[in-house]
């Protein structure tokens, strides 16, 4: 395989990454979301979450090991991936910030928020706890969806030159 077809379809693989990432979180935010808001019932976004979260942790490994690859692309040298002298080194550094905040708010919504979650929707209680609980998962949802729209448009300006000019 010539070097522009591995290129290409790190590439591929990384916007298929991409698509699963952020429209399974724009369907969950836009969606699934609503209703659960609405009727101030979690059950619906429980069972989405259980469904969705191996395909979701799928889709963030491939996105970060052919991210890495497409980095390595443009910067072989990893080292320069930080360099100030290197304009395409504000794209990596915004791509790595941008995960850390997704891992963080993922991990605080996967093992603080949703044991409770959980434990609260098997009492079929629905307290003011319930509702608070509802609403910091929600808070959560928006945040790694917000920052899945920025990962799309940090890796789009590298043809736009938003963020990095040529
Ligand atoms: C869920 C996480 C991510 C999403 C949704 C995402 C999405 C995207 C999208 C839509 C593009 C545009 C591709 C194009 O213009 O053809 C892109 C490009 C890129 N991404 Fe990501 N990305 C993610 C994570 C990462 C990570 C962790 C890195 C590693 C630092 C990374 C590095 C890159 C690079 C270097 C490009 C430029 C590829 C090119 O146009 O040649 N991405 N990304």
């Amino acid at each position: 395989m010539g070097a522009f077809t591995l290129y290409a379809t790190i590439l591929l693989l990384h916007l298929l990454g991409a698509i699963l990432w952020t429209g399974g979180h724009l369907v969950l935010t836009l969606s699934i979301l609503p209703a659960a808001l609405k009727n101030k019932d979690p059950q619906p976004l429980l069972d989405f979450e259980s469904r969705f979260e191996k395909l979701a942790m799928t889709a963030l490994a491939v996105q970060v090991t052919t991210g890495m690859m497409l980095a390595r692309h443009y910067l072989p040298n990893p080292a320069l991936w930080f360099a100030e002298a290197q304009p395409f080194s504000a794209i990596i550094k915004t791509k790595l910030l941008l995960l850390l905040l997704t891992l963080l708010t993922a991990l605080s919504a996967r093992f603080r928020v949703l044991p409770q979650l959980v434990a609260e929707a098997s009492c079929h209680t629905r307290d003011k706890t319930n509702s608070h609980l509802l609403y910091t998962m929600a808070g959560h949802i928006v945040v790694v969806t917000l920052l899945a729209m920025a990962f799309v448009i940090t890796g789009l300006s590298v043809r736009t030159g938003w963020l990095y000019q040529h």
